[in-house]
């Protein structure tokens, strides 16, 4: 596969410290991998982090805040969730944070915090990010803090005003970090790995799609356990799949095949909303016209551009084993802990895949290290991708697309 990182340099400690300044905005950055990776400011970005309040999602939500992000902590645990986010926030960092409550495991509660998204993207629209066009300035006159949204949208050809007629903000990263491993199974006997790695993640993405716009990117932490995953899909008797198999009952291959539902889901996000959908190019162009988001529900829709990637964090020491091992058996792990990457080297991919120019209008699908890697060949499958998408919206009673789609808040 390509590299996507650039020249090797000797392994840095996972921190930002070993940050070296290039030419232009980004920075080039040194990973655990002892890869030099491009890094851009993400200033005025709006970002939401699954499960940042610990683990790999707390040290991303750190991460982007360090680059002046704006992040949205959504989390099940709001206790543990404003103690994370104090915490953070008096590091003094030049981002920002809030906590937002969602259960992944809970379609209700996923369809209350993206209506609640919703409505504060739509109160935060006026006073921020207005682009005046080639010679003119961002006003930010609402949060203060500066964007570099109009740079973009120079870049996409749009010009001055646009973004004032658009007249809203949109999600700039959304990383669907937030997942189990190792739970029992629900009461009607469900697999909970697929309902909360996979399925949560799915519908979040779906009513989160109308509030992205060209250039926004969508992180799906995997894992390389999707190597060792396989999805059996039922059929009815014309051939159509319709539902996933309830064939695996060890959690190990519960866990694998949810994150090789991650990679699936992010093949077919990149086939439907990529940067080589049909619809990337319209939607710079038109977006003007047709207004991406503007509450107008006569236009065809038209959502392209989207970066999708599915990130391999590595083997991570984090409480993610808490449902296997109890916290009192955890010392059982202190022969391998020099084998762990710390939670802060966990999240380097993750703020690769967000920040990186050099995924910009690149369609990556599966990185690890930083760079992009061939995942399994069940994940490389396009019709399965295809299925599982349309299985995955009938499993949650959504139509296979145009709810995303739909009217604009
Ligand atoms: N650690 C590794 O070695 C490793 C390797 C490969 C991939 N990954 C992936 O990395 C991601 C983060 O894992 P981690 O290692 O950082 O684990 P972690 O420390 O256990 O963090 C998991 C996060 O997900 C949240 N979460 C779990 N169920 C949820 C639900 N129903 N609704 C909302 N949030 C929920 C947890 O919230 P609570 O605190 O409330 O439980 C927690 O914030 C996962 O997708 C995992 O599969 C991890």
């Amino acid at each position: 596969m390509t590299p996507l990182a650039q020249t090797p340099a000797k392994a840095g400690n996972g921190t930002d410290a070993g940050t070296q300044r290039s030419a232009g905005d980004s920075v080039h950055r040194s990973t655990a991998s002892g890869h030099l990776v491009g890094d851009m400011s993400m200033e005025g970005k709006y970002c939401i982090v699954t499960g940042s309040n610990c683990g790999i999602g707390l040290q991303v939500a750190r991460g982007l805040m360090r680059r002046g992000a704006h992040v949205i902590m959504a989390c099940r645990n709001m206790t543990a969730c404003e103690q994370a986010a104090a915490a953070l926030r008096s590091e003094g960092l030049s981002g920002s944070c809030t906590c937002r409550m969602i259960d992944l495991e809970n379609p209700s509660s996923i369809r209350a915090f993206v209506s609640q998204q919703a409505a504060e993207l739509a109160a935060s629209t006026d006073s921020e990010v207005l682009f005046m066009g080639a010679g003119g300035s961002n006003n930010n006159s609402g949060s203060g803090r500066p964007s570099d949204a109009g740079v973009e949208d120079a870049a996409a050809g749009l010009h001055g005003g646009q973004r004032l007629r658009q007249g809203r903000r949109y999600v700039d990263v959304l990383v669907n970090n937030a997942g189990v491993m190792g739970v029992s199974p629900a009461a009607d006997g469900s697999d909970r790995h697929l309902t909360i790695n996979h399925l949560g993640p799915y519908l979040l993405t779906r009513l989160l799609l109308p509030h992205m716009t060209h250039g926004s990117r969508i992180i799906n932490v995997a894992s390389r356990a999707h190597y060792n995953g396989s999805l059996s899909l039922a059929s009815n008797p014309d051939g159509r799949a319709e539902t996933i198999r309830n064939d695996t009952h060890h959690w190990f291959w519960q866990y694998s095949r949810s994150k090789l539902c991650n990679v699936l889901f992010t093949a077919e996000l990149q086939r439907r909303y990529g940067y080589d959908s049909p619809f990337a190019l319209t939607a710079a162009k038109s977006s003007s016209s047709r207004g991406i988001g503007d509450g107008s529900s006569s236009n065809l829709p038209v959502i392209g551009g989207i970066g999708a990637h599915a990130v391999s964090p590595g083997l991570v020491d984090t409480g993610i084993i808490r449902y296997l091992l109890p916290g009192q058996l955890r010392w059982l792990l202190a022969p391998l802990r020099p084998f762990f990457r710390t939670p802060e080297q966990g999240a380097e991919v993750v703020l690769y895949a967000a920040s990186s120019p050099e995924l910009q209008a690149r369609n990556a699908l599966f990185l690890h290290d930083c760079r992009e890697r061939q995942p399994s060949v069940a994940a490389r499958d396009p019709r399965l991708a295809a299925d599982l998408w349309r299985v995955s919206a009938a499993l949650l009673g959504m139509p296979e697309e145009g709810e995303e789609l739909g009217p604009r808040e």
